[in-house]
Parts: C-alpha cells; sequence; structure tokens
C-alpha cells in the first residue's frame, strides 16, 4: 500500500510528493524515477546503510536496468561536515556529473542533509531524492528542504532550503534499526500530536503495543500522519519567516539544552521528550494548561520506554546552555508552551524568570 502526502509550496509554485509505503521492494520509487530524465543518477548513502540495503538497491535498480554510481560516506553525525561535501563533489566530477544529473540520498537525517546540501550546491543546484531510513528522517528531516552540515562544532551552521524532488519513505527500512534509535524518533511523533493533532497523540496512547512493536499499520498510520502535518507546516512557513515553523521547535530548545548538558550521551529524540515534559510543566506552572496535561505527556513517553527524566542534571548549566538557543534575544527567549494538546502558544520570557521556573521544575 502507498500514502501520498502532497506538499505545496505557493512560494515556486512547487510541489512534491512524500511517498509513504510499506511495499517489500523499491517498486513505486524504481517507477518513478523510470519516469524522469536524467543524465548521471547519483545514489548517495553511508557504509551502514548501504551494508543492510546495497543488495537490495543493487538487484532492484538492475531489473530495472537503472544504472548509477554509489557515493559512499562514512557513518555518523561527526562526518557531517564540508570534508564530506567535498567527498561528495568529488564523485560527482569523477563521473562527470552535469546539470541534469540527480541525487538519491538513501539514509538516516545525516544522510539526506549532506544530500541536499551538495545537491543544491553542485553547479548551483541540481535534483535530488529523499529515501529517509530511520523514523527521524521519515518524519522529519526529509520534509522541508532543510539541507545542512555542522562546522565548528556548531550544529547545521552552514545550509540551504532546498526542496527535493520528491520523498520516498518505505517502512519496512525502520525494521533493521536499532530500537533505541526508533523509540528516540517517536518523540518527534509525539511532539506532532501535541502541537497539531490531539487525534495523533491519543493514537500512541491507545496503540502502544503496534507502535513500538513496528505494526505495519501503526507505521503507515503515524508516518502518514506526521508526515502530513510536517508538510503542513512546512507549506505555511517555507522559509521560517513567518514564525509558524517555530512551533516546530516544541521541546526542542530544553532538549537541545539537555544534550549539551550531558555531552550528547543521550539521543536527541530522547533529550526532545524529556525536553517536552519540562515545556508541559512550565505551562502547568504558570498556569496555562490543567495539571493532566503535563501528566498524561509524560506518561505516553514512558510508555514509549523513553527516559523522562535525567539524573543530577545541571540546572545552572542547563539554563545557561539555553541562553545559547537561537530563539533567545538579549534577555528574553521565546518558548513554545502549551494551552493544551493540540493548542501550543509562543510565550517570550525573561531568562531570570525561566532560571528560577527550572528550579520549580522536576526534571
Ligand atoms: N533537515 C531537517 O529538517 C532535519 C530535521 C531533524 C533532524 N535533522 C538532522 O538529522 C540528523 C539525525 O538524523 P538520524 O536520527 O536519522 O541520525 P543518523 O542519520 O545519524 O542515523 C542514525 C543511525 O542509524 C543508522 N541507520 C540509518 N538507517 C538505518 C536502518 N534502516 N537500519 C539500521 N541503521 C540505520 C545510521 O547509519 C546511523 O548510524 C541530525 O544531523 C539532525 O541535525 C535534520
Amino acid at each position: 500500500m502507498n500514502r501520498l502526502v502532497r506538499l505545496k509550496l505557493s512560494s515556486a509554485e512547487y510541489r512534491y510528493d512524500i511517498r509513504i509505503s510499506d511495499e517489500r521492494l523499491l517498486n513505486s520509487l524504481i517507477i518513478e524515477l523510470a519516469s524522469l530524465r536524467y543524465s548521471n543518477l547519483f545514489v548517495v548513502t553511508n557504509t551502514v546503510v548501504w551494508k543492510l540495503y546495497g543488495p537490495l538497491i543493487t538487484a532492484s535498480f538492475k531489473k530495472a536496468g537503472i544504472a548509477y554510481h554509489v557515493v559512499l560516506l562514512p557513518d555518523g553525525e561527526v562526518h557531517k561536515n564540508l570534508k564530506t561535501i567535498q567527498k561528495i563533489y568529488d564523485a560527482l566530477l569523477l563521473y562527470h556529473a552535469d546539470r541534469r544529473s540527480i541525487l538519491i540520498g538513501i539514509g538516516g537525517g545525516v544522510v539526506g542533509d549532506v544530500t541536499g546540501f551538495a545537491a543544491s550546491t553542485y553547479m548551483r543546484g541540481i535534483r535530488y531524492i529523499q529515501v529517509p531510513t530511520t523514523l527521524l528522517a521519515q518524519v522529519d528531516a526529509a520534509i522541508g528542504g532543510k539541507t545542512g552540515v555542522d562546522y565548528a562544532l556548531v550544529k547545521n551552521i552552514a545550509g540551504t532550503f532546498y526542496q527535493p524532488l520528491f520523498v520516498y519513505s518505505n517502512i519496512h527500512f525502520l525494521e533493521t534499526l536499532p530500537h533505541r534509535i526508533y523509540r528516540a524518533g517517536i518523540a518527534e511523533v509525539i511532539k506532532y500530536g501535541i502541537i497539531r493533532d490531539k487525534s495523533l497523540f491519543s493514537y500512541v496512547q491507545k496503540h502502544r503495543a503496534g507502535v513500538l512493536a513496528q505494526s505495519p499499520q501503526s507505521m503507515l498510520k503515524i508516518l502518514y500522519e506526521s508526515s502530513r502535518i510536517k508538510a503542513e507546516f512546512v507549506e505555511k512557513d517555507e522559509k521560517e519567516t513567518s514564525g509558524i515553523r517555530m512551533l516546530l521547535n516544541f521541546g526542542h530548545t530544553f532538549g537541545h539544552a539537555i544534550e549539551s548538558s550531558t555531552q550528547y550521551r543521550i539521543l536527541h529524540g530522547e533529550a526532545v521528550g524529556i525536553g517536552m515534559i519540562i515545556a508541559a510543566k512550565i505551562s502547568y506552572l504558570l498556569d496555562l494548561c490543567k495539571k493532566d496535561v503535563p501528566k498524561k505527556i509524560e506518561q505516553v513517553i514512558r510508555d514509549m520506554e523513553l527516559p523522562v527524566s535525567i539524573n543530577n542534571l545541571d540546572i545552572q548549566h542547563l539554563s545557561k546552555s539555553i541562553n545559547y538557543d537561537k530563539k533567545s534575544e538579549a534577555d528574553k527567549i521565546a518558548l513554545i508552551l502549551l494551552k493544551d494538546i493540540g493548542m501550543p502558544v509562543v510565550y517570550k520570557m525573561d531568562k531570570k524568570m525561566l532560571k528560577k521556573i527550572l528550579m520549580e521544575v522536576k526534571i
């Protein structure tokens, strides 16, 4: 079964599809590729993904008579840098890529972000396709055209907004994902429920077992709803100018600070989960929402076997890190808080007040 989310960008009158599939082979990806005209095709992936899916990709492409080059990158966030981009440019030059060439990024968010960045800059922009293989990349990173690399220890500091031709998400890629990485991706799904769709939140609450066990039905449901919601935000605020896309950062201000305060020992999604609990507790302390809101959020995060707190978290360090957040200006910070599940609000808070309130929140 294939489900389609169509993303329309009014600025460029550009639209593209996010195809969510549970097919065993890559049939619809191959059909899409066969319908395109290009001079050269490049599969950009990493060693981990290629080891798992190289045989399937090779066999499917061969059967369809599709020729391609493989650009094999090292695995991990530490390689999300300009050196890796150079490696991609080198391969493109070696095989005489021209403006009619197409890149296909097959992998997690790191592969997707670097493929998009290379595509957006090589010859001032060539086409690319996103084939995300982690839950986080399927529900978030591959959708919306944000590309980038890390530089001088700053995450995503160099990047572009550059939309793909289409996104192909196949639920079967997730079967080989380490379960901890999979669960970390669920935090982003829960986030979409909290900021936009109470029924998605309830779905995760009610279908705990199916979601954790990656039942095809649950996977199709959460991928479809999350992709739809992400697409909706991107359509309204493609380049993060109106502030609407900022709501997607719910839980992230605290999450990023937790990641850096714990020297990145915990995964991004795990930190976001705790960050969402903190944001909900602050919302309650400020009387913005009822007491059951943080309770429900904490429970669903616990149900997804994600951490809900951290031992010995240094609040001083945490509030210092928050001050470096992108949404921070002079003595105030814009927080995404909640009136209810499905009802986020942007709340500008004095930094001193935030530090005080963080002391009250039990993390
Ligand atoms: N562009 C955006 O809008 C956006 C949004 C959110 C996150 N991101 C970026 O995404 C990155 C994080 O993405 P991620 O969580 O996917 O991390 P990742 O790309 O590092 O993937 C996590 C690990 O899983 C492996 N992997 C990938 N697919 C697999 C599979 N099917 N089976 C087994 N292992 C597999 C990877 O090789 C890696 O070791 C960060 O760099 C972040 O900045 C970008």
